[in-house]
């Protein structure tokens, strides 16, 4: 298993280029289903769970041939992906892949649209808390489906179709209001969801269906109005920057000092987490062309944040937060409200030496003077890049193992940071 191994204490110095966005590219690739015509997306990110999810599609029927550059060829610009679903020769998602990857559950809403029947397996656990799939039921219901739970797998069935609804989520979800989004697309009638996420993925999904032919309107909004249509058609689409990612090296940069360009970041989708950094001390420098991160020399303020649905601060940038903080002139606290258990990342970093407390939903971090390497292990995708900006900063070798859990989100982490000064490389096998 591969490990990445980082010797801390070089500033960042210099450019990264933002990839596309995976929680965008992910749906995207999703909505393909609702169509027998091709679908052309630009600036897919090169990852696991791109790579994971053309199987899982692939597996529906749908052929995914890849255009742009392959991974290893010049440059950092995505992949372009043609996705045909020309013809579905499966409508079931099964257990080993929906296990692997919680989002391919989405297709549940396309498959049901436009095949009138489906079986998705549960997702599974999840180490960052239960995540369940009741909003998915409930919002398939009101659109019309019939929805049994069998052997692991819920069964939906819509035989005439479905039918424009009413939707009104008791809490906020991202997934479920992709899901919701792309059935009612090729529902009859009306459908208006309320309470609707308004993260810029739904955003981007949302531009990229209406490409398609679909009628909708106040994405971005807690209120979305979908027109149903009786067919999509072909379309082409670049995915979004990627938020997390920049947010990430935007933290990283104020962890270890300098001055880095985050080319192609998209500012309005980040402004929570650059305000956050503000605060923290970093200087940020917003463009058109991407964001300018800046620390020199002064000392990190410590901060009080909570995670929050977009436009709040992400859930996905809790973790390198509290890397960041570790180190600041003070306590900190952070409160998680979106995920239960999403903490795994509090006893990798005090391996560090990072003084953390946690108490329920609030993590109390007391700043350190320095941190100091160690092997660490991470069990998701963003606490395990939290350990790598630690390690950037911390004194001597750290060593983050199960890297899968980086490959699945964030392209070319070591040649991005290494880029830009940072001593890391990969330890394969
Ligand atoms: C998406 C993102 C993930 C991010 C999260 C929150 C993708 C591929 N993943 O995940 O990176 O951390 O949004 O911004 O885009 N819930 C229920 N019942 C449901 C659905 C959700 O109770 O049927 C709960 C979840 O357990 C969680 C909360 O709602 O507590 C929000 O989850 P949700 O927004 O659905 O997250 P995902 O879409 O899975």
């Amino acid at each position: 298993m591969d490990r990445i191994c980082i010797t801390g204490g070089q500033q960042l110095n210099g450019t990264i280029a933002i990839s596309g966005a995976k929680n965008a590219a992910l749906p995207l690739m999703i909505a393909s289903l609702l169509t027998d015509e091709t679908l052309t997306l630009d600036n897919v990110p090169r990852l696991a769970d791109v790579a994971l999810l053309k199987r899982i599609l692939g597996n529906h029927g749908v052929d995914c041939l890849v255009k742009g550059k392959r991974a290893g060829q010049n440059g950092v610009a995505g992949e372009t992906i043609e996705l045909s679903a020309n013809e579905i020769v499966d409508t079931t998602a099964p257990y080993d892949l929906v296990s692997r990857m919680r989002a391919s559950f989405w297709v549940i809403g396309p498959l049901l649209a436009r095949m009138g029947a489906t079986r998705v397996s549960l997702p599974g656990g999840c180490a960052i808390g239960t995540r369940p799939v009741d909003f998915f039921i409930d919002a398939l219901k009101d659109l019309g489906a019939e929805i049994d739970i069998d052997a692991g797998y819920v069964v939906a069935r819509a035989p005439r179709g479905l039918t424009g609804g009413r939707i009104t989520f008791p809490h906020i979800s991202v997934g479920a209001t992709h899901v919701a989004m792309m059935a009612a697309t090729l529902a009859r009638g009306e459908t208006v969801i309320e309470n609707a996420a308004r993260e810029p993925e739904i955003v981007d999904l949302a531009t990229c269906l209406t490409r398609m032919g679909a009628e909708i309107t106040g994405a971005g909004t807690p209120t979305i109005r979908i027109q149903g249509v009786d067919r999509l058609h072909g379309a082409r689409h670049a995915v979004m920057p990627d938020r997390i990612e920049t947010g990430t090296y935007a933290f990283a940069t104020a962890m270890t000092g300098g001055d880095v360009f985050l080319e192609g970041a998209q500012v309005d989708t980040i402004e929570a987490p650059l305000t956050v950094l503000r605060g923290i001390g970093a200087d940020v420098e917003t463009t058109n062309s991407g964001v300018r991160v800046r620390r020199n020399g002064a000392g990190l303020a410590p901060v009080d944040v909570e995670t929050a649905p977009f436009p709040g601060f992400p859930t996905d940038l809790q973790a390198q937060l509290m890397a960041l903080v570790s180190r600041a002139d003070g306590t900190s606290h952070l409160r998680e409200t979106i995920f239960e258990n999403r903490f795994m990342h509090v006893q990798e970093l005090a391996r560090l030496g990072a003084d953390i407390h946690l108490d329920g939903q609030v993590a109390t971090v007391r700043g350190v003077d320095r941190l100091k390497g160690a092997e660490v292990m991470a069990t998701d995708l963003r606490a395990s890049v939290s350990l790598v900006i630690a390690g950037l900063a911390a004194e001597g070798e750290t060593v983050v193992n199960r890297v899968y859990h980086l490959d699945r989100g964030f392209e070319q982490l070591e040649a991005k940071l290494g880029g830009c000064g940072a001593e890391i490389e990969r330890l394969t096998g």
